[in-house]
């Protein structure tokens, strides 16, 4: 292996990222350190006006960034996406499968639609998203694939998330089996398992109790008083984890996924 300083290990100038739901929360956290790190961005999200604003943002600050208006969940999105990422920067190096949904409704009240969803979105995305990215990264002999999974993807945080949970624990399985298939054409995939992070998505399923400091969120104070860290997540923790697995500092980490949760496993 190369011997690159700390520097270059986390330089990616010249570099493309692509990440799914990233116009908010955890991906656009993301999107933002991909970008100062010099990466060129690519969002992929069903939000087009926030999508929209972001990439304003990044091109103002000398980014170049592209918005593909996409469902993970369909099959010619999800090409047209991959084919619209070649013909604008000419390669992909990192994927960051991040788009998810997270609705909690007790598997005695759901129906199948909303079950069928959930699967789709969270967990068909990352197999059609990986298998483009993978077609594209075995051609180079080089990529990175990194799945946002959950903590709930390894011990379930909350009721009414049972088909969450059973998507993520997909996730999880895919990671592995995935990196076994393809670590031979020089891609690494790996998964992130974040606990509670502060982001749009998670305001809300809670009802604005993150940012209004748990006013009225029962939920979140019982779930923070959890974290032996003794605070809530921010994107920002998610994204510094994923620029550690898309460099080579982590270049002999394969398959793996890395809890990032303040600790709430541990209690
Ligand atoms: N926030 C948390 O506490 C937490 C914890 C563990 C895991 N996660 C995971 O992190 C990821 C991001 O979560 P978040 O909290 O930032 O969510 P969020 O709702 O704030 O943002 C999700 C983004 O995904 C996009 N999206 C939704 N459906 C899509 C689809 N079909 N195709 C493309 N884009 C789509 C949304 O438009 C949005 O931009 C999810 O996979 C989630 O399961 C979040």
């Amino acid at each position: 292996m190369e011997n690159k300083s700390t520097k270059e290990l986390f330089d990616f100038s010249g570099k493309t990222a692509l990440v799914t739901g990233g116009s908010m929360g955890i991906g656009y956290g993301i999107v933002q350190r991909f970008a100062e790190a010099g990466a060129n961005i690519v969002i992929a999200d069903v939000a087009e006006k926030e999508a929209k604003l972001k990439i304003a943002d990044l091109q103002k600050k000398g980014t170049k960034a592209l918005f593909v208006k996409t469902d993970v969940s369909d099959e010619k999105q999800v090409k047209n996406l991959f084919k619209k990422t070649l013909s604008e920067f000419g390669n992909l190096d990192i994927l960051v499968n991040n788009a998810g949904i997270f609705p909690s409704v007790p598997v005695l009240d759901m129906d199948l639609t909303l079950w069928e969803k959930i699967q789709a979105i969270n967990l068909r995305g990352v197999f059609l998203c990986s298998r483009e990215a993978a077609k594209i990264m075995k051609e180079k002999g080089k990529g990175n694939i990194i799945n946002i999974a959950s903590i709930d993807a390894l011990h379930p945080s909350g009721l009414g998330l049972a088909a969450y949970d059973a998507s993520k624990h997909g996730v999880w399985g895919f990671t592995k089996n995935f990196a076994l298939e393809v670590t031979k054409y020089g891609i690494r995939v790996n998964a992130i398992a974040p606990g509670g992070v502060s982001t749009e998505g998670v305001e809300k399923m809670t009802g604005g109790a993150v940012k209004a400091g748990s006013t009225g969120g029962d939920l979140i104070k019982q779930f923070t008083a959890k974290i032996p860290l003794g605070r809530f997540g921010v994107p920002d923790d998610i994204a510094l984890a994923t620029l550690f697995l898309a460099s080579d500092a982590s270049s002999y980490v394969v398959g793996e996924i890395l809890v990032v949760d303040g600790g709430y496993l541990l209690s």
